[in-house]
């Protein structure tokens, strides 16, 4: 059996992490490419200098050369510069699109049955800059945010109720920034509402630290942004997909009119196999949900049309 090919785009932080998990977890061989020259070499023989150790069978190699990513199954987009103190995602808007959009026509150019998965920020408006640029289906090309909000979320609420992370089950949907909508309807400890564990005020006060998740630990790194959760995120999103495990996750993806937003990459609830998105969920929100929700996307419309990304 050929193992299948993953292609990690950027060996920065979230790049080199996510490689590392996903080589770690042979999940699938990969390739590393980074426009510095020697960095994705150099990450990638010491990755493969740890197999011995971590006793796993999958290979990793480095590269500059889009050549050697060709016929990968999927691809994960990290390229770009990461946020400083003061910063939001959204002031990383030109210089990110402009390397988003390179890398993907050379993506799609040497793999264009792959599946694409964007992690660069501001992440809706660099999945919908995807999806232009590569030309693909929309169902294959969608952005890792909203696992990575939802994990934040479930590790404050883990932390407030004392109990483990294991049985929280938590929802964030919406646009990955300052907008976005935690969702604690969705949001349970072992099938138990949360707004049944925890009073309002605490709950609100949790949204708030979820919604200013990235922000607080680009405070504390100061040189950049986090990649630990982002990079487990988006490895979960690759699994998802290479295991064809039909997962319902939160996920950027091409909206059609659900919760009345059309013709927008924004995070919705989805199925994620794999085929990509395979079909996005459409629940009933409460209508404060919904309307934050519709806001949020419209905070992304905005980007989109700063951009001038035609639908
Ligand atoms: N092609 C390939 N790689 C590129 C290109 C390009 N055109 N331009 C930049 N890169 C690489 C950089 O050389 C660097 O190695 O992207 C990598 C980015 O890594 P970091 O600066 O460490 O940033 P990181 O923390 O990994 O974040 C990457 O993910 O979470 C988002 O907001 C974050 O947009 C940022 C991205």
């Amino acid at each position: 059996m050929t193992r299948k090919k993953v292609t990690v785009v950027g060996a920065g932080f979230v790049g080199s992490t996510a490689a590392q998990r996903i080589v770690e977890k042979q999940l699938a061989d990969v390739v590393l490419i980074d426009i510095v020259e020697g960095l994705p070499q150099g990450k990638a023989l010491d990755m493969m200098q740890s197999a011995a150790v971590e006793g796993f069978d999958t290979h990793i190699v480095g590269t500059n050369d889009y050549k050697d990513t060709a016929n990968s199954d999927v691809v994960v987009v990290t390229a770009g510069i990461a946020r400083k103190p003061g910063m939001s995602r959204d002031d990383l808007l030109n210089t990110n699109a402009g390397i988003v959009g390179g890398v993907v026509e050379e993506i799609a150019k040497y793999s264009p049955n792959a599946i694409l998965i964007v992690v660069s920020n501001p992440l809706d408006v660099m999945t919908h800059l995807a999806w232009r640029r590569s030309g693909f289906d929309a169902k294959r090309v969608f952005g890792m945010a909203g696992v990575l909000d939802s994990a934040r979320y479930a590790f404050f609420i883990s932390e407030a109720l004392n109990c483990s992370i294991k049985d929280v089950r938590a929802m964030v949907l919406g646009g990955h920034g300052d907008t976005m909508v935690p969702v604690p309807h969705f949001t349970t400890v072992n099938g138990v509402t949360l707004t049944e564990l925890l009073p309002a005020d605490k709950i609100e006060a949790i949204n708030d630290r979820t919604r200013n998740g990235g922000a607080e630990i680009v405070k504390h790194l100061k040189t950049g942004s986090a990649y630990y959760a982002p990079s487990a995120s988006a490895v979960a999103m690759v699994e998802a997909v290479l295991l064809g495990s039909n997962r319902l996750l939160p996920v950027c993806a091409l909206t059609s009119g659900e919760y009345g937003i059309s013709d927008l990459y924004c995070g919705v609830p989805a199925i994620v196999g794999a085929a990509g998105v395979e079909k996005i969920i459409e629940v009933n929100l409460s209508p404060s949900d919904l309307a934050a929700l519709q806001a949020s996307a419209n905070a992304v419309k905005e980007l989109v049309e700063v951009l001038k990304i035609t639908v």
